[in-house]
């Protein structure tokens, strides 16, 4: 059996962003029901129940942790059921709640070499004193079980594997060329499995595109968690809350021919959510016509807490 958690829905920024005054912000800041808050991207799984293993450390981890008893302290002065954390690409969303998680507890933090260089550069995340946290390298094509510090297995076994993706916005090169200097281990979808083969999923929290390998690699799946950045590529551009197209920050988008919902249709996937979805992203308001086209379409909008067990 496998317990999965959505932590956090949103993209970067959360929704609402706190310099969002868009309507959907105003409403969500105002308790509309139908314009739920979500917080910054991050998902949970367990094996047990008991010991969880997070996907993606999100700037908002403290108040997500508090708001999901799954996560919470159960046992002593100092405890935490969280026992490793995976991380899929190098992004504020995704990294900046690692320190969070200082205070001297076991952990172990899985990474491409790409992700962990980020995390080895940057000074600031010693505050994981290396003699509680581990630093342990993914590597793509590779089935493994995360383990919590002390080594004992946790019961659920990923593999990854590099998708279409950008390197994260900080380490951006423009003199890189089209790509800013991307490489494939830069953003990483993972399949995840119970250790008894009885239940897996996917989980691709961001992505570019839909290469035939990728598709073919979800096709028949009984459960995946995709990028649901943005509905349309120019939609930042048109709501005047940025300049960036979905495309240029390496996401693919869930409307039109070309878009997330058009691919996936033929895949025959069982169960399709969106997560890492972005506050100008309309499928956010639950009253909206482009939440009832993704419905309609076979597609679950995350939320915060939402719980899937396979
Ligand atoms: C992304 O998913 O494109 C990034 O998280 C954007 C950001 O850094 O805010
Ligand atoms: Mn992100």
């Amino acid at each position: 059996m496998l317990r999965i958690l959505v932590v956090g829905a949103a993209a970067g920024g959360g929704f609402p962003q706190w310099n969002s005054n868009s309507e959907a912000s105003r409403r969500s800041r105002a308790g509309d029901p139908a314009a739920r808050p979500a917080g910054q991207s991050s998902l949970a799984v367990s094996a047990d129940g008991e010991r969880w293993i997070l996907l993606n450390a999100s700037p908002d981890l403290r108040q997500q942790i508090n708001d999901n008893h799954q996560l919470h302290p159960k046992e002593g002065v100092r405890h935490s059921p969280i026992k490793a954390v995976v991380l899929t690409n190098g992004d504020v969303d995704h990294v900046a709640g690692l320190l969070t998680l200082r205070e001297s507890s076991p952990l172990a933090v899985y990474s491409t070499s790409r992700v962990r260089s980020i995390l080895d550069e940057n000074t600031i995340f010693n505050v994981l004193n290396p003699q509680f946290v581990d630093r342990r390298l993914i590597t793509l094509g590779e089935v493994f079980e995360p383990a919590a510090k002390d080594g004992e297995g946790l019961g659920v076994t990923m593999e990854a594997f590099a998708v279409p993706g950008k390197v994260a916005l900080y380490k951006e090169d423009g003199l890189a060329g089209d790509n800013f200097g991307t490489v494939g281990e830069d953003t990483i979808g993972l399949k995840l499995a119970a250790r008894d083969g009885s239940a897996h999923f996917f989980y691709v929290p961001g992505c570019a595109a839909l290469p035939p390998d990728l598709g073919g690699r979800l096709e028949g799946a009984p459960l995946v968690l995709f990028d649901g950045t943005l509905w349309r590529d120019d939609e930042m551009v048109v709501q005047k809350a940025g300049v960036k197209t979905g495309h240029r920050m390496g996401h693919l988008s869930m409307a039109g021919p070309d878009g997330t919902i058009a691919a996936f249709a033929p895949l025959g996937i069982r169960r399709k959510v969106f997560v890492h979805i972005n506050n100008t992203n309309p499928v956010l308001l639950a009253d909206s016509p482009e939440r009832g086209e993704a419905e309609a379409a076979g597609w679950e909008i995350g939320y915060d807490g939402m719980e899937i067990v396979l």
